[in-house]
């Protein structure tokens, strides 16, 4: 009988063996953390339903800054909450507003700290959905895609001319990409990045995430904008369009449901590639740590490492400080 005669195991039988042959790395340079900057507030706000992440005073944000870089991480992504909200979402385009504030205080507190900002109109309208919307002839509300587009290329543009590396509209309009690549390059920001929302589910995965942002849409919900879960050919369709239209890098997102559409894209395009690790998959880690059912830092790190085997180079995670913490940094 002719066992091979090398067999896997002998390759388990210490932790430098078996990190001699991992496959998969995981360092803090590969997170991107969230932050929510709150225009109306003068301490940190604990989100309720996400234990350790708070609304924080744009006051704090040069102090996120240094705390991320001396951590090892090297970007964040920046939401904002304003102080007034209407039907346009108009307070989303002004230079004086949580987002724009908070990009220039990290980038002059961190420079080498890559500074992206989530673009789309959901934070700033009352509604809370991701459009301006209309009444169509037959009485039906709905998002209309060329007028939010119109918005979302001058919010990008704002975002950049304050300092922000990145912008990533996370709106799911079509012809975004295109045309906030084409303002950019007009205002004279031909270096500013697109990261495309490329692939974005209509998920239970962003409950916690809506209080967070206070953003719940107040009516309907975002099927007519966001992907079917059951349609993963579609992922690479959204993926060809926003990588023909200009996007520097592309996002899946949630992550954990859809790790097969992440490795689907990874095999598709040749653009780095990110996964948004929600907050509902946050949430529901700490969840189960609190009731004493799984062990926060082992399922975090387990985690994070599937979300990397599966192709993603870049994660956006709510758990970035302390995987970082673990990871020696
Ligand atoms: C939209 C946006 C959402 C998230 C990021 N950007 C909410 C949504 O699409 O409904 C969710 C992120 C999370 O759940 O952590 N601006």
């Amino acid at each position: 009988m002719g066992f091979p005669t090398i067999r896997p195991r002998r390759l388990r039988a210490t932790s430098s063996l078996r990190a001699l042959v991992r496959e998969t790395s995981l360092a803090p340079s590969d997170f991107v953390y969230p932050l929510f900057f709150h225009a109306g507030i003068e301490e940190p706000r604990p989100i309720r339903t996400m234990p350790g992440i708070s609304q924080l005073p744009v006051s704090h944000a040069a102090e996120q800054a240094k705390g991320l870089v001396a951590r090892g991480v090297r970007s964040a992504i920046l939401f904002g909450l304003p102080k007034t909200k209407d039907a346009t979402g108009s307070s989303g385009l002004d230079p004086d507003g949580p987002v724009p504030r908070a990009v220039k205080a990290m980038k002059s507190a961190a420079p080498e700290l890559v500074v992206m900002t989530d673009v789309c109109v959901d934070e700033y309208t009352d509604h809370g959905h991701c459009g301006i919307l209309r009444t169509r002839r037959d009485g039906e509300v709905e998002v209309d895609n060329d007028a939010t587009v119109e918005i979302l290329a001058r919010m990008a543009v704002m975002h950049a001319g304050a300092g922000a590396d990145i912008v990533a509209p996370s709106d799911m309009m079509d012809g975004r990409v295109g045309a906030i690549r084409r303002a950019l390059d007009g205002a004279g920001f031909e270096t500013t990045a697109i990261m495309s929302y490329a692939v974005k589910y209509a998920s239970a995965f962003y409950g916690p995430f809506r209080e967070a942002a206070d953003c719940a849409p107040q009516f309907g919900d975002r099927a007519g904008y966001q992907m079917d879960p059951g349609n993963a050919r579609e992922a690479l369709r959204e993926a060809a369009l926003d990588e023909a239209e200009g996007a520097d890098l592309l996002m899946v997102k949630p992550a954990l449901p859809y790790l097969d559409v992440l490795r689907d894209v990874r095999k598709a395009t040749n653009l780095p590639l990110a996964a948004y690790n929600v907050s509902g998959e946050y949430s529901m880690l700490h969840a189960a740590a609190a009731a004493g059912m799984i062990d926060l830092d082992r399922a975090m790190m387990e985690v994070l490492t599937s979300i990397r085997r599966a192709g993603a180079d870049l994660i956006l995670t709510y758990h970035a400080l302390r995987a970082a913490e673990l990871l020696g940094g």
